[in-house]
């Protein structure tokens, strides 16, 4: 078992860290956040230095303390390719989450995410860990989080899986919780949740928080909060950024910087799961920006005013019918989620406003 030691220094950082995190706020968390050793979750970080590279920081370097118990995401593994696959989120993120989850004594849980086991720790510090369940597509991460709950005394159940097929074997659950990003909220975890369950998720670069209604149906608004999670694994096609490069241009009014900034969040409701990237001159000014979706459809646009899509869908194109509703930022709180059996919806600011069809499948 790994134990880490847990005395003066991390122990004065940790109760600092927990009292600023939910200082104004519920209480209802700090005593979780000030109980349960992050660092126990966190023995090694990754950390990305000026030229981009990634660095390991573990226990007792430099700097490692400091971040573990600050509002800081923690990358905590990385791919082949250098792409961060697993971190611990950021803890305000987590509380505000946390709180929206509105766990109450004798509820079950069930998390999709596991990642380090932290959530799973502060949500078994509140529940009982025999009222957690929490489970990672990764089996290695599984394994680790669960020695370290094990290490603060935790053992809730952890399992190796697509979290989007949930857990059947503990379900019905009263609450649940995805720290991955979704495109819908997974079928399978409609079907394991108890009437009058809330789901908290982050879906695009939004959190929703819906409650279950009747079976497969529930309805939630999202929160004010921005999420950046990363995306649940599934294994989207790559872009098809070289192809796109060869298409004729067409003009678009829309810069490309609308799609990093104001229309960020509406572009993930209407194409969910899209990805996108920047290219920038010798001066760091943005001169192009790429996004794609998992059917391999991809677009670029130039500050110029050129656009050249190619694939299935020209995805250009939402994002000037989004560009024409929005004429700045929308608040995430002005977007309702409705989920019947056989359809999801996001609709924006009431029944009759602009809505969005989500994937019918995770
Ligand atoms: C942001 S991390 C979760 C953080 C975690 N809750 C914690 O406290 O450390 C996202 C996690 O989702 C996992 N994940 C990605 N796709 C998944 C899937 N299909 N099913 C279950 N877990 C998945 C990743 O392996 C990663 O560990």
């Amino acid at each position: 078992m790994t134990t880490w030691p847990d005395t003066g220094a991390t122990v004065a950082a940790r109760q600092q860290f927990a009292a600023t995190l939910t200082a104004g706020r519920s209480n209802e968390w700090s005593d979780a956040f000030s109980s349960i050793p992050r660092h126990v979750f966190v023995p090694r970080f990754y950390r990305q230095n000026q030229e981009g590279a990634w660095e390991p920081v573990a226990w007792a370097e430099p700097g490692y303390l400091k971040a573990v118990y600050n509002d800081e995401a923690l990358t905590t593994q990385l791919d082949e390719n250098g792409i961060p696959t697993s971190s611990s989120s950021q803890p305000s993120v987590m509380l505000a989450m946390l709180e929206a989850l509105d766990a109450r004594d004798g509820h079950n849980a069930f998390e999709l995410g596991t990642g380090t086991g932290y959530n799973a720790a502060l949500l078994s510090h509140r529940l009982g860990d025999n009222q957690v369940t929490s489970v990672d597509v990764d089996p290695h991460l599984v394994a680790a989080a669960a020695r370290h709950l094990q290490a603060v005394g935790f053992h809730p159940t952890v399992h190796a899986g697509d979290g989007a097929e949930g857990y059947p074997g503990n379900a019905p659950y009263d609450r649940i919780i995805a720290t991955v990003g979704l495109h819908m909220i997974p079928p399978r975890l409609l079907d394991q949740a108890a009437i009058g369950a809330v789901i908290i998720a982050p879906l695009g670069y939004g959190l929703v928080r819906a409650t279950v209604t009747g079976p497969g149906h529930a309805t939630g608004w999202f929160l004010p909060t921005p999420a950046y999670f990363m995306a649940r694994r599934t294994g989207p096609a790559p872009p098809q950024l070289d192809a796109a490069r060869k298409q004729a241009p067409t003009d678009t009014s829309v810069p490309p910087a609308d799609l990093l900034g104001r229309l960020k969040f509406p572009a993930s409701v209407a194409l969910p799961g899209f990805t996108s990237c920047s290219w920038h001159d010798n001066d760091g000014e943005l001169e192009a920006a790429g996004l794609w979706t998992a059917d391999g459809s991809t677009a670029i646009a130039h500050t110029s005013g050129a656009v050249r899509q190619i694939g299935p869908r020209r995805l250009w194109d939402t994002i000037e019918d989004l560009a024409k509703i929005f004429g700045e930022e929308p608040a995430r709180d002005d977007f309702l989620l409705t989920i019947t059996p056989t359809r999801q919806t996001v609709t924006y600011a009431d029944i009759d406003g602009p809505s969005w069809a989500l994937p019918t499948t995770p």
